[in-house]
């Protein structure tokens, strides 16, 4: 597919190429970013979710740049020699000057090959760089600054290993290079100071500014266009980072954002418009068993409820056959993401579920890194108790059984009053006795370092949510993102994800917010607002979100009481839905998914090519090859069904008549304005 040319047009400001016909194979694409084999946040999740489309289209043209971090590397790269001998002989000649360089595959769908710089290796040049950064931007940094720094001499690597790869070119050197983020901005920066011949995309994920202020508590959406930028960075003492940003969004020939209010936000904190937004997309797996993920919603759920024995052992007087697992988690923001609001609507949720004398309970989950000294003892003991009523269990039941095989073999019914023996009563009372506690069920897993000045637990010592009996809603603090080997919750993060009920995301700052979107992609419902990326993005292309599982809390629009209760009524309709109404639920929430593929967002191929060229003809997009029901059309409310929650009806019933009922309504994906309109082509047909 490679033998395909751009057809091409001019572009203010970039090199050599205007007018001609550019063989793609003679692109190469660079994508920077100090994510890339290193997770922070989000960032991480667009550059590993994007690689395997981008890497099917480009192969061995593709490249990612990101920093050397010896456990990053060993855990996740495989070392191999740059097949390109271009890339070869820059990266030799940067070690000849001392930079190590390291090469090799990012063992991710896509297989991708990454070039990462060693910063510390490199670190002796910062004062030369930091000189010359300046003498080009007047943009100083001061030596406090780790982060800053870091930026520098990563970025003063990628230009230089930039400015070599395109001297190995007699002609024309076809390099894209596509930086995220001011951390990755300063290669672009010096990239232009320097006039390489390079074609640039700058991609904001938030601005500094936008962060800062929101975190602050002021009205920021109100008053966009009021801030005194310059001064307010100042204040804050990120004049220089924002200096970074700015000069690295109007150096880029192409500048996006990640969604619509993000793009305005840029207008006002940066000063340029984006030319395009990039919706963050998934990498979409379908199962091929229509039921696959409920079933593992099934089967995580029972996991999750494992370690709710354990944490609340002595205190499970709450059926938990009726418990609903509801979460938040990601970077600890705790006003940014929301968190404030949701432990709010989550006092007024537990006053509801009480007055209602609801046999409803819920267990909310926040997943929010900050320091800790290891988990607490009691959290730990919890697990203990479980695992020791388990071994009892399984003794006691050993005994039981041989004696009623043995009884069943001489052809007797044995007598059930003596099959067990005051031993094994001793052994289960003993057990019993450990289950006693005399403190509540711990709210945070871990010892947390700053506990008096932590806000989530200040906030729960206000509320008072301390996991009493008579509360319907419990909270557990796990500080730590999740992991498949921990010694308390066994799951990584997407299983653990998979076997809860509802994702709460009630974020105030949220750019993109890829949380929700990854709920919605294995068919758990979420909140989220309207000021997020992904909560304007749905509301936009989905007609009826709420109905599909995607509840979005009005943030803008309405004062923060009157948002707490929207959030409040959301969280209290999810309490009252029967299993069977959830399991429909779910069914539409997974419907959404592909919406949210890479595939179908194309427009990260159209930014690629504005850096390149302007296109002449208009970009064709493939159509999936099932077009999914369109949400657009269908209805908020599930049907009520009387029945009640311990039913497991057949799903496959819901599920057809439910799609039976959007297809009766159906628009294509193509009318909803999520997939431009255009010619149904086959995926990798879709180049003129
Ligand atoms: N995440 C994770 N483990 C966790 C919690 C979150 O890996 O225990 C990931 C999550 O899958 C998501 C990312 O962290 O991809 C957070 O991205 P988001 O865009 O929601 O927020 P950001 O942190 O970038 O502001
Ligand atoms: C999935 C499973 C069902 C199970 C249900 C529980 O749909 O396939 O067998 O009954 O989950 O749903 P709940 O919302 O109560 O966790
Ligand atoms: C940023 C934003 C987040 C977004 C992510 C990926 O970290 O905070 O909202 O989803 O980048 O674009």
């Amino acid at each position: 597919p490679l033998a395909r040319s751009l057809s091409m047009t001019s572009l203010n400001g970039l090199p050599q190429w205007e007018d001609e016909d550019l063989p793609v194979e003679d692109l190469l694409l660079f994508e920077v970013s100090w994510e890339v084999t290193n997770k922070v946040g989000g960032i991480y999740t667009v550059i590993q979710t994007k690689a395997k489309i981008t890497a099917d289209e480009w192969g061995e043209n593709y490249f990612l740049i990101g920093p050397y971090f010896e456990h990053n590397v060993k855990t996740q790269v495989e070392a191999c020699e740059p097949p390109n001998p271009a890339v070869k002989k820059a990266m030799d000649i940067m070690k000849s000057q001392g930079c190590q360089v390291f090469f090799g595959r990012w063992l991710i769908e896509g297989s991708p090959y990454v070039l990462l710089f060693d910063i510390g290796s490199a670190a002796w040049n910062l004062d030369r760089w930091k000189g010359e950064f300046w003498d080009v931007s007047n943009i100083g940094i001061p030596f406090h600054d780790r982060e800053a720094n870091d930026a520098v001499i990563f970025g003063s690597l990628t230009a230089c290993f930039l400015k070599e790869l395109s001297s190995q070119f007699d002609d024309k050197p076809n390099i894209i290079a596509h930086f995220h983020e001011w951390q990755a901005g300063v290669g672009l920066i010096l990239s232009r100071s320097q006039k390489l011949p390079v074609a640039t995309i700058f991609t904001t994920h938030a601005t500094l500014l936008g962060r800062y202020l929101c975190a602050a508590s002021i009205d920021f959406y109100n008053n966009l266009d009021q801030f005194d930028i310059d001064k307010e960075a100042g204040e804050r003492q990120i004049y220089h980072r924002y200096c970074m940003e700015r000069a690295s969004v109007h150096c880029a020939h192409v500048f996006t954002t990640v969604s619509q209010i993000t793009a305005i936000e840029a207008e006002h904190m940066l000063k340029r418009n984006p030319d395009v937004v990039t919706p963050n997309g998934l990498n979409i797996k379908k199962f091929s068993a229509m039921h696959e993920f409920q079933n593992l919603h099934s089967m995580y759920k029972a996991r999750i409820q494992e370690f709710i024995r354990g944490h609340f052992y002595g205190h499970l007087d709450f059926s938990l056959e009726k418990t609903l697992f509801f979460f938040i988690a990601g970077r600890y923001e705790f006003s940014n993401k929301g968190a404030d609001m949701f432990l709010e609507a989550l006092s007024r949720l537990n006053f509801l579920l009480r007055v209602h004398k609801s046999d409803v309970t819920v267990v909310v989950f926040f997943i929010m890194p900050a320091k800790t000294n290891n988990f607490n003892v009691e959290t730990l003991k919890g697990q203990a108790v479980r695992k020791q009523l388990w071994d009892t269990a399984q003794s006691v039941k050993e005994k039981f059984g041989k004696k009623l095989y043995n009884a069943l073999l001489k052809g007797e019914i044995p007598d059930l009053n003596k099959i067990l023996d005051r031993d094994d009563i001793t052994i289960m009372k003993r057990a019993i006795f450990s289950t006693q506690r005399h403190c509540l069920p711990p709210v945070t897993t871990h010892n947390m370092i700053d506990d008096g000045n932590d806000p989530i637990l200040n906030t729960i010592r206000r509320i008072g949510l301390f996991n009493n009996r008579t509360d319907r809603v419990k909270v557990i603090l796990h500080p730590e993102f999740l992991s498949s080997t921990s010694p308390l919750l066994p799951l990584d993060y997407e299983e653990f994800v998979r076997g809860c009920h509802l994702g709460v995301f009630p974020s105030y700052y949220e750019p993109w917010g890829y949380t929700p979107a990854e709920c919605t992609v294995m068919g758990i419902p979420s909140v989220t607002t309207n000021l997020s990326g992904f909560g304007c993005f749905m509301q936009e292309h989905v007609a009826d979100p709420a109905a599909y599982g995607i509840y979005i809390v009005d943030r803008r629009f309405r004062s923060p009481d009157e948002s707490c209760n929207q959030l409040t009524q959301f969280l209290y309709g999810f309490c009252q839905q029967s299993r069977r109404q959830r399991i429909i639920q779910r069914n539409r929430t997974e419907r959404l998914s592909d919406l949210l593929d890479w595939r179908y967002l194309g427009r990260v191929c159209e930014t690629i090519n504005r850096a390149s060229c302007y296109f002449t003809e208009g970009f064709r997009y493939p159509r999936p090859s099932s077009v999914p029901p369109s949400p657009s059309v269908s209805q908020h409310s599930s049907p009520h069904h009387s029945e009640g929650e311990d039913e497991d009806e057949d799903e496959r019933y819901d599920e057809d008549e439910e799609a039976e009922r959007d297809r009766q309504n159906i628009k294509s994906p193509f009318s909803l304005g999520v997939l431009p309109q255009g010619k149904t082509k086959q995926h990798g047909e879709y180049r003129n």
